[in-house]
């Protein structure tokens, strides 16, 4: 059997203990998704949003790509964005970064990736620029890696800050609360380090006033 036959096997299992557990779980999804969270993660396959936090589908709006980054030129992030905050009016956005990211690593490296995953990871060597006196400081390589990991994860949230999808929805409906966490891929605990409740205070430089 090849690998990929076994993902088609393994559907119809699952597929088949749903209805088992709850006959209308497909009947009822089918209809609607109401999810409360966007979640804005790491294509890293050891970060599944719904495994880890314990959900099930119909309850996160997924966005993925390396290193979990917002980049306001982006038209498939804004437009995940625009859809989850405007349409499903989702309560809480959350950006989930990961100790041990390969991206990240990648960025704090001189190793060239060809020019499209160089202009991707160039976001988080600006990140590391912005903080370079405290990430200089950290002698321990892995630690240093670390938090910049969490750095991003902070400016990834701000920048959804800036944008006019969320000040509009801040000044509409108070809402969503932006998150940032990152995952441990050795313990799969998340530790949150940052928030920013609807309507915090972010540089008058990216306010919109004419929303
Ligand atoms: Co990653």
């Amino acid at each position: 059997m090849q690998t990929y036959e076994k993902l088609l096997l393994e559907n119809k299992a699952w597929a088949q203990k749903r209805i088992e557990d709850d006959p209308e779980f497909f009947e009822r999804l089918s209809h609607l998704q109401a999810p409360d969270f966007l979640w804005i993660g790491c294509s890293d396959s050891r970060v599944p949003a719904n495994e880890i936090t314990g959900t099930q589908p119909g309850e996160i709006f997924v966005h993925r790509n390396i290193a979990n980054l917002v980049i306001h030129t982006d038209v498939n992030l804004l437009s995940v964005l625009d859809y989850a905050v405007v349409h499903l009016k989702v309560k809480h956005v959350i950006v989930c970064g990961h100790y041990g990211c390969g991206g990240v690593k990648a960025a704090m490296s001189n190793t060239s990736y060809n020019q499209v995953l160089n202009m991707w990871l160039r976001n988080i060597k600006d990140v590391y620029r912005h903080n370079r006196q405290e990430l200089n400081n950290i002698t321990d390589e892995n630690l240093r890696t670390d938090r910049l990991t969490e750095l991003s994860v902070i400016e990834q949230v701000q920048r959804l800050a800036k944008t006019s999808i969320i000040q509009k929805a801040w000044k509409e409906r108070n809402a969503p609360d932006l998150h940032g966490w990152v995952y441990g891929l050795k313990d799969g605990l998340i530790n949150p380090v940052y928030e920013m409740k609807a309507n915090s205070e972010i540089d008058p430089l990216y306010e919109y006033h004419n929303l």
